[in-house]
Formats: structure tokens, C-alpha cells, sequence
């Protein structure tokens, strides 16, 4: 069993209260990590204010250093981390080395952003008053950043924000998701060994109570939130006056043109409906298909939905793993239901494996779903995809945009035409053409409209957010 004390101004503590981490697979505790307190936070930011100053005394070049020096022992370590988020997870093997290997990328582009920091010339003589001046801002590391993270990627979306945090040299207090604390941990323990300056890092696993303490400290400078919009709306009533950056949810759709390529749509949204059993923010969860081949679409994607493998993450060949908990599997079964008594089909899945292991979804297409059904209006964080049928272009654009939600959308279309009439039309913060919307290459910026969120991440991006601009001028009148 793996035992993990917190990261409190880089010193391991044993809080003397723990939490169990279950493995969402079998149901047992794989292993435990020291519960944080409120108290723990302040200690944090005491600890964090001089460790701002050891950071931001660093060169750019030095914190580049130390970044790619902790790459090094991540893909030293891959293998453990891996095996360590299917236990903490749930997510297969495969799901969980593609984790590891985005999370290096996101560290290595972070430490590569180290170097690029810089600030620009205002040209002041522009303005009429601004004759016999010269100006320019810099970049400034805005000093303590909170992150809080959730379940489904906790090493990846920690590194999303604790590398930019670092690279921009600030001191990162990170508060990880309460089921999955491991390996956030074990990421504080590797930028630790890599060098970081120990009081520069925290990681505190908790309940609402760490992240209240947080979100609401006044010398923490940003939050970094990523998670549902009721958290993101609680922690944005609490934040006051601070910058709170927030990736929250969707329900992301798919449109598939009559001209589109149905096989390579499928595809797609197979990979991204069902990948982590459906529980990622940017997954597949509405698809809308040009009526002309809506019959032929669904029957393609039920075809290959029912080839799918359930059942063991550590199984190599397993394609869709367990849901986080079995209370989850109910939840969604009940939307299920729920759009069905509204008209909606049950065309696929929809079945827990039962006494076996009820934490499994069987991977399910429901058809012809009602938009005032919670399938359609809601986040089903779920391996379930809804695929209804459309007439015209500007029909399509309406059933995306009718959400709450716009973080990335797919548009499967050869008629460049239609294409641009999708990337106009759409509320999202990404259109992928001939992709799904779970695509995400961890350098680009990343980040949604409406309730999705507020701010954009990928590291270069996070720098802006994670940094402060100084304005400089010089009078030479
Ligand atoms: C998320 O679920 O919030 C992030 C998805 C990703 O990074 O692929």
C-alpha cells in the first residue's frame, strides 16, 4: 500500500489524519495520503512568500534548468506513475502512459516558456502627451499560485499549472483532487528532488475546506481552478479580489456533415466518448449527424461500440476501464432513464456490469434525445454518447450552441465552406475540422467559453495569467 505525507513548504508531513485512495476498479484502498487542514494552507503561504522570493531570484536559464532536470525523472519514472494513476483512477493502462507522456510534454514546454518571458516597447510619443518618453512593461511573477485540481488527469492537469507557475517563478500551492492525491504528491516530491527551492512548493490534499482556505487567502495572488462549474462558481463568489482562471465542464459536441468521412468520425467518436470512461471535460458527448447519413453513422458507431473491451485498466487490452465510483454509474444510469421516459433510444450499453463490477458503464449510444433531457443540457462526465439527426447547417450550429457549455467542438466536412461556416458560428473556445473535440496538444491554448470557464491554459498562455505586467517609463525631456 502506498503511503504518501503532504508537501508543506517542501517538508513531508504526516498530518496524523489520512485519506484513502480506492481503486475504482475492485473497490479496495490501494493506498493513503496525510489529509490537510485550513491551518496547513496558512503554513503553506508563510512558507510560499519566502519561497516566491527564492524562485524569482532564479534566471530564467536556472528554472529552465531545474524544469528539464524534473522531465528527466519523469520519464525515468514513467512506468510507476502510470501504474499509479490506473490505481488512483481507474483509467486503463494505455489511458494512463498517455498521461504521463502529455504530462512530460506540458513540463518540457513549460520549461522551454522559462526563457521566453519578456515584455514589449510602448511607443509613449504615439499619445500627445507621451513626447520625450520611453516605455516598456515587463513580466513579473504575480507570487503565490493556487491550483486545484480534479480526478480525471491528476498529474497532467497539476503539471498544467504548477510548471507554468514555476517556469513564471512563483511558489504553487497545489490542492489535488481528494480521490487522487498520489500522484499529484509524488509530482511534489519530483520537482523537490529536481531542485526546486523547497519553500516554493506545497501539495495539500483536501477537502472544501483546504480549497476554501485558498481560494479565499489573500496573498495567494491566482487561482488556477479545474473542475465542475459548482465549484468553479463557488470558488469565484469566494476569491475576491484576485485572478481566477477556471476550466470547467462542457458537453461537447460532434457535428457530421452529409459530406463528411462517417469511418473516420467514428472513429473519433469513439475515442472520444468512451477514453477514461467518458469522464473527461472536453469528452464526446453529443453528436449531430446531417440526416441524409444519420442511419448509417449510428449503425457504423454502434457496431464499434460494442467491439469495445471492458472491463481490467491493468489489462493491456481493456479499452474502456470503471467510472470513479459506483454512485457515479447511478447518476448517469438515472439521466439515462430519465431521457428514454422522454422518447429518447436506447440503442447500446447502458448497463453496469452489475454484482461483478458496478463501477463499470457499459459504453452506451442513446439516439433522438430531447435538448430538455439532462443528457443533452448537462456534463454527463459518463461513457455515454447522444447522436441526433440534423436538416441544415445553420440547424446544426443552433443544437451545438444550445448549452450552457462551449469548450471545443468537432466538425467532420470536406466543403471548406461549411467548415467556416462552423468556426464562425459556434460558441466554443476550439473548432477542430475533421477531429474530435477531445483533441488537445498541451502547448496550445486550451480553455472555453460561456460556462466553461474563464482564461486559457497550455503554458505559454498560464505565463500570461500566472504573471503580472510592469509598466516602465523613462522621461528624457
Ligand atoms: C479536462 O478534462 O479538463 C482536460 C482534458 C485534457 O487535458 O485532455
Amino acid at each position: 500500500m502506498l503511503e504518501k505525507p503532504l508537501i508543506l513548504g517542501g517538508e513531508r508531513r504526516s498530518t496524523g489524519k489520512w485519506l484513502d485512495v480506492v481503486y475504482p476498479y475492485t473497490g479496495e484502498v490501494i493506498g493513503r495520503a496525510s489529509l490537510a487542514s485550513e491551518e496547513d494552507v496558512h503554513t503553506a503561504v508563510e512558507r510560499a512568500i519566502e519561497g516566491h522570493k527564492q524562485m524569482a531570484s532564479l534566471t530564467p536559464y536556472e528554472r529552465y534548468r531545474i524544469l528539464m532536470k524534473a522531465a528527466q525523472l519523469l520519464e525515468e519514472r514513467a512506468e510507476v506513475f502510470a501504474r499509479t494513476l490506473v490505481l488512483e483512477v481507474g483509467k486503463t493502462i494505455r489511458e494512463a502512459r498517455t498521461e504521463v507522456q502529455r504530462a512530460l510534454q506540458t513540463l518540457i514546454f513549460s520549461a522551454e516558456e522559462a526563457k521566453r518571458i519578456g515584455g514589449e516597447v510602448i511607443p509613449l510619443d504615439a499619445h500627445p502627451n507621451g513626447k520625450g518618453k520611453v516605455g516598456f512593461y515587463i513580466r513579473e511573477p504575480v507570487g503565490i499560485v493556487g491550483a486545484i485540481t480534479p480526478f480525471n488527469f491528476p498529474l497532467n492537469l497539476s503539471m498544467h499549472k504548477v510548471a507554468p507557475a514555476l517556469a513564471a517563478g512563483n511558489a504553487v500551492i497545489l490542492k489535488p483532487s481528494e480521490r487522487t492525491p498520489l500522484t499529484p504528491i509524488m509530482l511534489g516530491e519530483l520537482l523537490l528532488e529536481a531542485g526546486v527551492p523547497p519553500m516554493a512548493i506545497s501539495v495539500l490534499p483536501g477537502f472544501g475546506d483546504v480549497g476554501k482556505a485558498i481560494s479565499t487567502h489573500p496573498q495567494i495572488r491566482v487561482i488556477s481552478f479545474t473542475g465542475s462549474r459548482k465549484v468553479g462558481d463557488i470558488i469565484t463568489r469566494q476569491a475576491g479580489i484576485k485572478k481566477v482562471v477556471l476550466e470547467l465542464g462542457s458537453n461537447s459536441a460532434v457535428v457530421v456533415h452529409k459530406d463528411g468521412d462517417i469511418t473516420k468520425a467514428v472513429q473519433k467518436v469513439i475515442a472520444g466518448g468512451y477514453a477514461i470512461a467518458g469522464q473527461v471535460c472536453i469528452s464526446v458527448q453529443r453528436v449531430f449527424v446531417h440526416e441524409e447519413v444519420y442511419e448509417k453513422f449510428l449503425m457504423e458507431l454502434t457496431s464499434q461500440v460494442e467491439k469495445l473491451k471492458v472491463g481490467d485498466p491493468m489489462d493491456e487490452s481493456t479499452d474502456v476501464g470503471p467510472m470513479i465510483s459506483v454512485s457515479e454509474v447511478e447518476r448517469i444510469q438515472s439521466w439515462i432513464d430519465e431521457a428514454v421516459s422522454m422518447g429518447a433510444q436506447l440503442v447500446t450499453g447502458g448497463v453496469s456490469c452489475g454484482d461483478k463490477v458496478a463501477s463499470i458503464l457499459t459504453p452506451t449510444v442513446v439516439s433522438l434525445v430531447p435538448s430538455n433531457a439532462k443528457l443533452f443540457r448537462e456534463e454527463a462526465f459518463a461513457p455515454v454518447v447522444v447522436v441526433n439527426p440534423y436538416r441544415e447547417v445553420d440547424e446544426a450550429i443552433s443544437m451545438v450552441n444550445d448549452s450552457d457549455y462551449g469548450l471545443q467542438v468537432g466538425v467532420f466536412t470536406r466543403d471548406i465552406k461549411v467548415a467556416w461556416e462552423f468556426i464562425r458560428g459556434v460558441q466554443a473556445g476550439g473548432v477542430l475540422i475533421n477531429e474530435g473535440p477531445n483533441f488537445r496538444a498541451d502547448h496550445m491554448p486550451y480553455g472555453g467559453v460561456k460556462q466553461s470557464g474563464i482564461g486559457r491554459e497550455g503554458p505559454r498562455f498560464a505565463i500570461e495569467d500566472y504573471t503580472e505586467v510592469k509598466m516602465v517609463i523613462f522621461d528624457l525631456s
